[in-house]
């Protein structure tokens, strides 16, 4: 690094889950005056586009067939740029600080000297809540709410799921499409009833954004089929509540299975 360059800060900023006018100020006036843009698969196009001309963008995430980059690539580029002064803004979608590996990246930056600053989003729950009209918490039915996702070895789940028995949480469920039906058998065997309502939500936040109501118990015997979108699972007495204000896309599937 030249001693008359000073590095850059690097901004970690939540795009929310994807129309622009879910972003929070800050987060829009970050990209607008990035120098360089490093965005997951998740950021909407509309999102990165608020980019200005000659920013350097760099998609990280998944995308036509190419494999995602490695954390490391990831760190490693960010750590460049900032060395060459720039004002470098890593664009996640939702919110950086929920499963946005936001920490390692402030970790790993921090080491080398350079500073970071957080900008929130708005998470996936949060937008499938507002869209299709329920509450996360809700006065005698829902006093917290848990954030996880599960890791599923050997057709098991890991982990203690045992909190996951309180009748009065609701759990979102994030990058668990897959892991559904034997993360509902965790919640049943801790002793959550299976007539507990679940809400599968695809595409949080997009005007095609598909709800699909169902129980734990339908869903220990299968995933419920989606579009190939995110997907988030809701897990509890207030997702009876969810409702497609167009009434058009919605798919009952109590009896699904
Ligand atoms: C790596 S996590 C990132 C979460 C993100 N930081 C947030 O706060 O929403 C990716 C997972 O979040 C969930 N997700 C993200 N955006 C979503 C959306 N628009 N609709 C539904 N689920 C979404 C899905 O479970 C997806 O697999």
């Amino acid at each position: 690094m030249s001693s008359s360059v000073q590095p850059g800060r690097v901004l970690l900023v939540g795009a929310g889950p994807g129309p622009v006018d879910l972003m929070t100020v800050r987060a829009m006036r970050a990209v607008q005056g990035a120098g360089a843009l490093l965005y997951d698969a998740l950021c909407s196009e509309e999102a990165v586009a608020l980019a200005p001309p000659g920013c350097i963008r760099i998609q990280t995430g998944k995308r036509a067939g190419k494999p995602s980059m490695t954390q490391h690539e990831i760190n490693r580029i960010m750590l460049r740029l900032a060395r060459r002064g720039l004002r470098v803004v890593r664009l996640k979608g939702g919110d950086p600080s929920i499963f946005g590996r936001v920490g390692e990246e402030a970790a790993f930056l921090s080491a080398y000297g350079i500073a970071t600053e957080m900008v929130p989003g708005v998470t996936a729950a949060c937008a499938a809540a507002a869209q299709f009209g329920f509450p996360l918490t809700h006065r005698g039915q829902a006093r917290r709410v848990v954030f996880t996702t599960a890791r599923v070895e050997n057709g098991a789940v890991v982990g203690d799921w045992r909190s996951g028995a309180d009748a009065e949480a609701t759990i979102a469920i994030y990058m668990g499409g897959e892991a559904a039906p034997d993360l509902a058998k965790a919640l049943v065997t801790a002793g959550r009833a299976t007539s507990t309502p679940v809400a599968v939500i695809e595409r949080a936040g997009a005007a095609d954004a598909r709800l699909t109501t169902t129980s734990l118990g339908t869903l220990t015997s299968g995933p419920v089929p989606t579009c190939g979108g995110p997907v988030l699972i809701v897990v509890g007495e207030v997702a009876a509540l969810a409702q497609d204000q167009t009434s058009k896309a919605v798919e009952r599937l109590r009896d699904w299975a």
